[in-house]
C-alpha cells in the first residue's frame, strides 16, 4: 500500500504520517544492519551549490553501503554554472543516473529539476527546507525519548530552512513544536500555516513566540541552528545582535526539563547560537544526530530509488 517508487523528496508536506514512520523504522533497521546490495548498480548524482560536510559524506557513504555509487558534482564545475538550464540538466542527468540529490539556494530550482527529469530528486537543503536533516532529527529524538507524539521540541533562533522542516515533520508526527524567534526572524508565514494545518489533523501543535524563556519551560528538546545561514553572510553583524538573546545556553537548559536533549544540525558556532558548555555538555546529542543523517538518508534512497 505504501509506495515510494519514483517519488521526490522536496518537503515532508508531500508525505503521510505512516510513510514517514515507515522510513524511520527502516532507518532503525539499517542502523543495525548497514550493508546490503539494495541499490547495486544504481548511481546517485549529488549537486552542490553550497558547502557541505555531513550531507556530502553521508549520502556518498550511504550509497556505498547500499551497493551503489554516488557522484559528487559541484555546480561551479558543471555547465549549470555556465548557464545551462536546470531543465536541460534534469533531462540529461535522468539519462545517466537513478536519482539526484541537490543542495541549492532556491526551492524553485528543486521543483524545476523534479518537473523536468524522470528520476527522484532529493533535497539536500534549499532556502526553505532541509528535509533529510529533519528526518535525522526525528530519529534522534525517538532514540532519546522513545516516542515522538507529544514531545515538546523547542527550536530557538532564526526561523530558517531547518526550523521550517522541523515544523512540518513535527506537525505530521504529532510533536509539540515551539519556535522562538525575535521579531523579523520568524518562520515564513505560509510554512507556519501549512504546519498548523498538518498539526491539526495529526494531533501536534505549532507555536511561534518571541519569548524564548517561556518557550523553554518543560522542553523535552532544545534545538539550535546557525544565526547566519549560507548565503546570508552580509547580514552577519545584525543577525548576531538580534539573535543573541535566543542563544542555547545553560540558563535555557536549566529552564527545560532536567533530561532535555540538546540538538544542533551542525556546523556549530560555539558562544554564538550555542555555548560550548551546552553543546559539549551532558544533554547534547549532536553527534548521534549527525550520524543519523546517514541512516535516514539510506532509508530514503532505498525507498525512492
Ligand atoms: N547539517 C548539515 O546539513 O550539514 P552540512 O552542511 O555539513 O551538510
Ligand atoms: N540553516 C543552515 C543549515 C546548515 C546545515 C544554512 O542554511 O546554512
Amino acid at each position: 500500500k505504501i509506495s515510494f517508487q519514483g517519488r521526490h523528496l522536496l518537503t515532508w508536506k508531500d508525505y503521510k504520517r505512516e510513510e514517514i514512520v515507515h522510513l524511520l523504522e527502516r532507518a532503525v533497521e539499517l542502523k543495525q544492519k548497514p550493508y546490503s546490495e539494495a541499490l547495486a548498480q544504481k548511481t546517485l548524482a549529488m549537486i552542490f551549490e553550497k558547502s557541505s560536510t555531513r550531507t556530502r559524506v553521508s549520502f556518498e557513504v550511504g550509497m556505498t553501503q547500499l551497493g551503489g555509487t554516488a557522484i559528487n558534482l559541484n555546480s561551479r564545475d558543471m555547465q549549470l554554472g555556465r548557464g545551462e538550464t536546470i531543465a536541460d540538466t534534469a533531462q540529461v542527468l535522468s539519462r545517466y543516473v537513478d536519482g539526484i540529490m541537490i543542495r541549492t539556494d532556491s526551492h524553485q530550482k528543486l521543483q524545476e529539476l523534479a518537473a523536468n527529469g524522470n528520476v527522484p530528486v532529493i533535497s539536500g537543503l534549499c532556502d526553505i527546507y532541509h528535509p533529510c536533516q529533519a528526518l535525522a532529527d526525528m530519529l534522534t529524538i525517538y532514540e532519546q525519548k522513545e516516542k515522538l507524539s507529544g514531545v515538546k521540541l523547542v527550536y530557538t533562533g532564526d526561523g530558517n530552512n531547518v526550523a521550517h522542516s522541523l515544523m512540518i515533520i513535527g506537525a505530521i508526527l504529532g510533536l509539540e513544536v515551539v519556535v522562538a524567534s525575535p521579531p523579523g526572524y520568524e518562520p515564513l508565514g505560509f510554512v507556519t500555516e501549512n504546519a498548523r494545518e498538518l498539526a491539526e489533523t495529526n494531533g501536534g501543535s505549532v507555536t511561534i513566540t518571541a519569548d524564548v524563556e517561556k518557550a523553554a519551560e518543560d522542553a523535552d528538546v532544545l534545538y539550535a541552528d546557525v544565526w547566519t545561514s549560507m548565503g546570508q553572510e552580509a547580514e552577519e553583524a545584525e543577525r548576531k545582535k538580534a539573535l543573541f538573546p535566543y542563544q542555547v545556553n545553560q540558563n535555557l537548559v536549566d529552564i527545560a526539563k532536567p533530561d532535555v536533549s540538546v540538538l544542533h544540525c551542525l556546523p556549530a558556532h560555539r558562544e554564538e547560537e550555542i555555548t560550548a558548555e551546552v553543546i559539549d555538555g551532558p544533554n547534547s546529542v549532536v553527534f548521534d544526530q549527525a550520524e543519523n543523517r546517514l541512516h535516514v538518508q539510506k532509508a530514503i534512497m532505498e525507498a525512492l530509488l
